[in-house]
């Protein structure tokens, strides 16, 4: 189990999550959806733990997150991909996957290229000679490397077209049938995004304004107009 309890996150002056409370499930797939500056980042952030200014309680199966130390989380098994650009462009597919490892690489090696047979054939291809959704499948599979119980994922598929969109959506839902991993994704493709989640949260101005079946979302469009 994930859990915020009272997050209060600032940017300077700027407060950005108000006493945001959240609990996800282990093996939970959960979308997060809102407005360009909602807060959706910011929240990924204060999971992990990479925020400056943020006060409240984050614990992950029962430990207490320290904010700042978010290289230390992933050891706890937390799995980041942050927004943008992930891979090191001048590295191949091999050597960006082996800085990404840190324990039982090989295996976790094994894993990532079953997972993406794509990445095995093209090993010894310059990462940003790969393709948009190549890049993408690049950057899950490297957070894949340390192995993660919980994978964060902010808006994977962004670029991408409609149909790259729903093969990387599916990825990341086979990573969660076939390991358990819980899957929390922040997504503007929100429409292919409902069809790989059970669950949908949606912020408005730093707070959760619905938090639902994604089922109860996808049957009312109406809803959408949340956001
Ligand atoms: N490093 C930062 N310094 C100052 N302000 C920031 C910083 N990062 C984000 N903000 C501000 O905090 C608010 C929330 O930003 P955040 O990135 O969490 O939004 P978001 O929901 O992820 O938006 P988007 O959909 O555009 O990615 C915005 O008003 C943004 O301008
Ligand atoms: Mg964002």
């Amino acid at each position: 189990m994930l859990q915020l309890h009272g997050i209060n996150a600032h940017y300077g002056k700027l407060h950005v999550l108000h006493d945001f409370s959240l609990s996800i499930r282990d093996g939970e797939r959960v979308g997060i959806f809102g407005h360009n500056g909602a807060g959706k980042t910011t929240l990924l952030r204060a999971c992990v733990g990479d925020l400056d200014e943020c006060q409240g309680r984050v614990s992950y199966r029962g430990q207490d997150l320290a904010p700042g130390e978010a290289h230390r989380n992933v050891v706890h098994g937390m799995g980041f991909v942050p927004q943008g650009h992930n891979v090191f462009r001048d590295l191949s597919v091999a050597e960006n996957l082996e800085i990404a490892g840190l324990r039982n690489a090989q295996q976790a090696l094994g894993e990532v290229y079953a997972l993406f047979p794509l990445l095995q054939e093209r090993t010894q291809q310059i990462a940003s000679s790969l393709s948009g959704g190549q890049q993408q499948m690049l950057a899950l599979g490297m957070a894949l490397m340390t192995r993660p119980s919980i994978l964060l994922l902010d808006e994977p598929t962004i670029g991408l077209a409609p149909v790259i969109v729903r093969d990387v959506l599916r990825s990341v839902t086979q990573i969660n049938r076939t390991k358990g991993t819980t899957l929390v994704i922040v997504e503007q493709n929100v429409q292919a995004t409902l069809e790989n989640v059970d669950r949908a949260v949606v912020i408005k101005s730093g707070r959760i304004i619905f938090d639902g079946a994604s089922s109860e979302l996808l049957a009312q469009e109406s809803l959408w107009e949340l956001f």
